[in-house]
């Protein structure tokens, strides 16, 4: 018995969702696989793509472009969140997957497909976001994961591709695995699998090495609408084209490398390098301009939940109950961050050095001031003191009589 009749795979191109084509239908009796590939802006041309996956037996291979909505409704909302999981990645790849999980189950519906499939394998966190997710929109679609069951290596997948037309990789070269979109890129495997072997500088290519950075340094404004970063140097731009240039001026100047041991959610810790120039910068401008325009007690809760919402997307809880309640407060929370911040950028660093707000700003001049122009209340902290340390002096009074 067929697991599903007719199956939307996410496709990528590479070897492993090429195999998983011929593998549906010979293996697990699929009648049909459409395939979808997704333009996230990696750069990657799609046609020969959609090619590739005909050539491997799909009845129709489909590519969308999702860029702006990828931008939009992921990117964005992460900016707003600051999110960095571990205090550090700021979530390029798992934002990608909720959007094309969605996608999937839009067009199985459109196609009538009773399943879903792709190509992760079974030590990921992406096969934990797709499958929450596809669970999540359509429970009644079945998920099929090959490459989670199959239990061939490496050379098996590719001879069993040459089996069924699929050609093998042409350059046998990278020992990597990579993955790209206009967030950034996420690479792992081959000799970063030792986490105490420093990275060869070939792995990188949105960002240069600190010493190839141009001595002089660059300055750049960056303009936020409640929360969502609009504009550079005051030219309004549309969050695709925002992102692209922040991506190609940070990258220039050697900032956005990352290179951490991460907690996976299926329990082990692995070892990845990110290059995610634009987004780090983004989120950096974007903190800059919070500590201006948001209340304090806001600014404290909302670093917790910060928190809390990047383990949420990383885990693949995007369509959770917990991340839409997150998302009322940080949308709430977003109202009073407008304004810009100036950021400089030099040798590896993006470093905060204006932040202003015409309307929102909660920076006031004539309390903050030593000069002359000096309104706030001298006299009125003794009183302030002696309430808010009086616990203080109480409990160590006793504790020293107690000894
Ligand atoms: N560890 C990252 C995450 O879970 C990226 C995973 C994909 N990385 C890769 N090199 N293929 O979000």
């Amino acid at each position: 018995m067929a697991r599903a009749k007719k199956v939307v795979l996410a496709y990528s191109g590479g070897v492993d969702t090429s195999v998983c084509i011929p593998y549906l239908i010979n293996e697990w009796g699929v009648e049909e696989v459409i395939t979808f590939a997704a333009d996230l802006g990696q750069g990657d041309e799609l046609e020969p793509i959609r090619l590739k996956a005909l050539a491997a037996g799909a009845s129709q291979s489909l590519v969308g472009d999702l860029v702006e909505p990828f931008i939009e409704g992921f990117a964005f909302p992460a900016i707003r969140a600051n999110a960095l999981y571990q205090g550090r990645y700021p979530l390029s790849t798992a934002l990608a997957r909720p959007l094309i999980a969605e996608r999937l189950v839009a067009i199985a519906r459109e196609v009538g497909a009773d399943g879903v499939a792709h190509g992760c394998t079974g030590k990921g966190n992406d096969q934990v976001r797709f499958d929450v997710a596809i669970g999540a929109l359509a429970p009644d679609l079945t998920v099929l994961t090959p490459a989670r069951e199959w239990g061939m290596s490496r050379e098996e997948t590719i001879a069993y591709g040459e089996c069924h037309g699929i050609p093998s990789p042409v350059s046998k070269g990278s020992p990597y695995s990579i993955d790209l979109n206009l967030l950034g890129r996420s690479i792992e495997a081959g000799p970063l699998e030792d986490p105490d072997v420093e990275p060869p500088e070939e792995v990188y290519a949105l960002t240069v090495a600190v010493d190839q950075a141009p001595d002089a340094p660059e300055t750049v404004t960056i303009g936020f609408e409640r929360g969502n970063p609009v504009s550079l140097d005051g030219e309004r731009l549309d969050p695709v084209s925002l992102v692209r240039r922040a991506n190609a001026l940070a990258g220039r100047h050697g900032f956005g490398r990352l290179d951490m041991v991460e907690d996976r959610v299926v329990g082990i810790k692995s070892r990845e390098i990110y290059e995610t120039p634009g987004l780090l910068l983004l989120i950096r401008a974007h903190q800059e301009l919070e500590s201006l325009t948001v209340s304090a007690d806001v600014l404290r809760t909302k670093r917790q939940l910060e928190m809390q919402w990047a383990d949420l997307v990383y885990q693949g809880l995007w369509f959770g109950a917990l991340k839409d309640a997150i998302d009322g407060f940080m949308d709430r929370s977003q109202q009073t961050v407008n304004g810009s911040v100036r950021m400089k950028l030099h040798k590896g660093n993006a470093t905060a050095v204006g932040r202003s707000s015409a309307t929102d700003s909660l920076y006031v001049p004539d309390m903050a001031t030593y000069g002359a122009e000096d309104r706030f209340d001298h006299r009125a902290a003794e009183g302030f003191i002696y309430v808010w340390g009086l616990p203080t002096r109480l409990s160590a009074a006793v504790r020293r009589r107690g000894g």
